[in-house]
């Protein structure tokens, strides 16, 4: 028996999402999806494939076209000396691209450091690979980055890699070039693999994306993990990818794509080839969208909520990560040990507002709360209204009753 399956924890979101089922009329901030659909290109691209019966399998890696043009984007987009489509891999969504990653390259007992906050399947997805993630602090008075000498501290003789990501999920964070270029100088003094996950590499308001495998010397260790999900609004199609120079490491994540996929789902490849060959108007359009509700949520919520949150809005990524006032309490009183689940199931259950607590992204998010402005502006606009009337209550007013 797998026992040590029994260590790996499912994400807390898993607990709201089923808290939300319990809601009527939500505003689904919770969850880091987007509201817009696919663009007509995927569509389009993914009918043809249904009508040429493209429905058989494929190369495990990757159908060729598409692992041409991502070898193209990677190169020309990231600035990635990827050698050629052999150094790239297609797999079912970016979650799975780091479950590749983690499988061929850790061994029971390394470590990876991890941030702290971070997007709980990388800790999970370290932990099925029989490995330890070590947290690291990012820093709210940082805007969400290292304490680089903090970051070089965490390193020991058992660690195998560092795993970033940038934009951040759940603060928004985003490394300058600087940041990436002392993260490289880290993992090359110390012999180490870095774990890029650019998941958000298009959602970014403020300043540049950095690939970390466009340093010199960085694509030789460095597995550069991305996703369609985000960039083209492909959540539910899963597909993502990953770039990888070194030979016996890919080998190693062939098979654990051939063991768990064979193949990514032929009609869905075709979709990003559809992505990839169309215009890409609507990714610079979405982020200019992203970048409005951004602006709307901020512009709202301190006096939708009346002071009980702070923070500064994101450079990138589409998550609000805000401090919660250490002074507020429920009507009722709350979890004694978590302000950010009684946060959370405060907004649920009374204001139909989904969030994420903050501590389910690591314990340094303790005492924050998460939301996902890439809802449609209705749907904001409700959430705040709604965070008005809960927060206007008198405290000694008795809840209202979960719709
Ligand atoms: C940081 C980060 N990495 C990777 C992913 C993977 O996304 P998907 O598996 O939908 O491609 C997500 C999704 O939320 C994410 O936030």
């Amino acid at each position: 028996m797998a026992h040590y399956l029994d260590t790996v924890p499912f994400s807390g979101i898993i607990r709201i999402r089923d808290m939300m089922y319990s809601v009527k009329d939500p505003f689904r901030l919770d969850q880091g999806d987007v509201s817009f659909d696919a663009p007509d290109t995927v569509k389009a691209a993914m009918h043809r494939a249904i009508d040429e019966n493209r429905s058989h399998y494929l190369q495990t890696t990757g159908v060729p076209r598409l692992l041409e043009l991502l070898a193209a984007k990677l190169r020309t987009r990231n600035g990635i000396p990827v050698a050629g489509v052999d150094e790239v891999m297609v797999t079912t969504g970016g979650i799975h691209a780091l479950y590749l990653a983690c499988q061929a390259l850790l061994e029971p007992g390394d470590e990876v450091v991890i941030p702290d906050p971070t997007w709980p399947p990388c800790a999970g997805n370290v932990r099925a690979a029989r490995a330890v993630p070590v947290p690291c602090p990012l820093h709210e008075r940082l805007e969400w980055r290292y304490d680089f000498d903090e970051l070089e501290s965490k390193i020991t003789p058992r660690t195998r890699a560092i795993y970033i990501n940038s934009p951040h999920n759940p603060t928004g964070g985003v490394l300058r070039r600087s940041d990436v270029e002392r993260v490289a100088a880290i993992v090359q003094r110390h012999g180490l693999w870095l774990l890029s996950d650019e998941s958000y590499e298009d959602v970014i308001f403020d300043g540049e994306h950095v690939s970390p495998a466009s340093l010199p010397g960085m694509h030789e260790r460095t597995i550069s993990l991305y996703t369609f999900s985000k960039t083209y609004a492909m959540t539910g199609l899963r597909l993502g990818y990953l770039a990888a120079h070194d030979a016996a490491l890919r080998e190693r994540m062939k098979k654990a794509l051939f063991y768990t996929a064979s193949n990514v789902t032929s009609v869905v490849q075709f979709g990003g080839i559809g992505a990839l060959e169309g215009s890409q108007a609507s990714v610079a359009a979405c982020c200019r969208e992203l970048q409005a509700r951004r602006d709307l949520f901020y512009g709202g919520i301190a006096s939708a909520a009346h002071g009980a949150f702070a923070g500064a809005p994101p450079r990138g990524a589409f998550y609000a990560f805000l401090r919660i006032d250490p002074q507020w309490q429920p009507p009722g009183g709350g979890h004694a040990d978590s302000v950010s689940w009684t946060m959370a199931e405060y907004l649920i259950t009374q204001g139909r507002i989904g969030c994420v607590p903050g501590v389910d992204f690591g314990a340094n998010g303790e005492g924050y709360v998460r939301f996902c402005f890439a809802r449609d502006r209705q749907e904001l606009l409700g959430a705040l209204d709604s965070m008005r009337a809960l927060f206007t209550a008198p405290p000694a007013r008795s809840p209202r009753a979960v719709p």
